[in-house]
């Protein structure tokens, strides 16, 4: 099965699939990572492992639609199966869901349909809940209101800080996002 990752920041998650032995057995291969910020550091984490990177820059095309139909064009290259979202900070458009529908995956750090956005473990956190958790969801035209593939809930315990949270969440996304895509492979 051949993906491109899609990312914006950090690349824990990417970085977490890329490395999962598993996965490569059963035969996934990270083609190519699209990256919208030049000096994100997932970009790094894709070069030392010898992964294609696209970095493409919003700002250097007139409007969203131009900008994503360059992205169609360079995936264009390799036959991506799925497109998987790992922090990817940007709302997919119809240019992108009409080439790839029911191909692209987002992991988002919250319960969906609650705290949709940006900052979901914050927003979380600040309304107080006792349990949020982690969402793995088709992407469709609104934001992270795809379908759900799978969730995982962790509590929140009294006192903990946001940062504690935080790093709960990312240590559920990086078990969670591995079993969708085997699950995916295992089709
Ligand atoms: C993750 O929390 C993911 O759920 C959200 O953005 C964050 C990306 O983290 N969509 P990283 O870049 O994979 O470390």
């Amino acid at each position: 099965m051949k993906v491109a990752v899609f990312a914006s920041g950090t690349g824990s998650n990417f970085e977490n699939i890329a490395d999962d032995q598993t996965l490569k057995d059963r035969g996934l291969k990270i083609e190519i990572l699209v990256c919208d910020r030049p000096r994100a550091a997932v970009i790094e984490k894709a070069r030392r492992r010898g992964i294609q990177t696209f970095i493409v820059k919003p700002k250097d095309f007139e409007n969203r639609n131009y900008y994503e139909q360059a992205i169609v064009k360079e995936l264009a290259n390799y036959q991506i199966d799925f497109i998987l979202l790992a922090g990817y900070m940007r709302v997919i458009t119809t240019t992108l869901l009409d080439e790839y529908p029911m191909k692209i995956i987002n992991i988002h750090p919250a319960l969906l349909p609650l705290f949709p956005g940006i900052h979901g473990i914050e927003d979380a956190y600040n309304a107080g809940v006792t349990e949020t958790g982690v969402t793995i969801h088709y992407i469709d035209e609104g934001v992270d209101t795809g379908p759900i593939i799978a969730q995982q809930k962790v509590p929140v315990l009294a006192h903990e800080t946001l940062k504690q949270l935080e790093v709960k969440i990312h240590h559920i996304e990086h078990q969670l996002y591995p079993s969708v895509i085997l699950n995916l492979l295992n089709k």
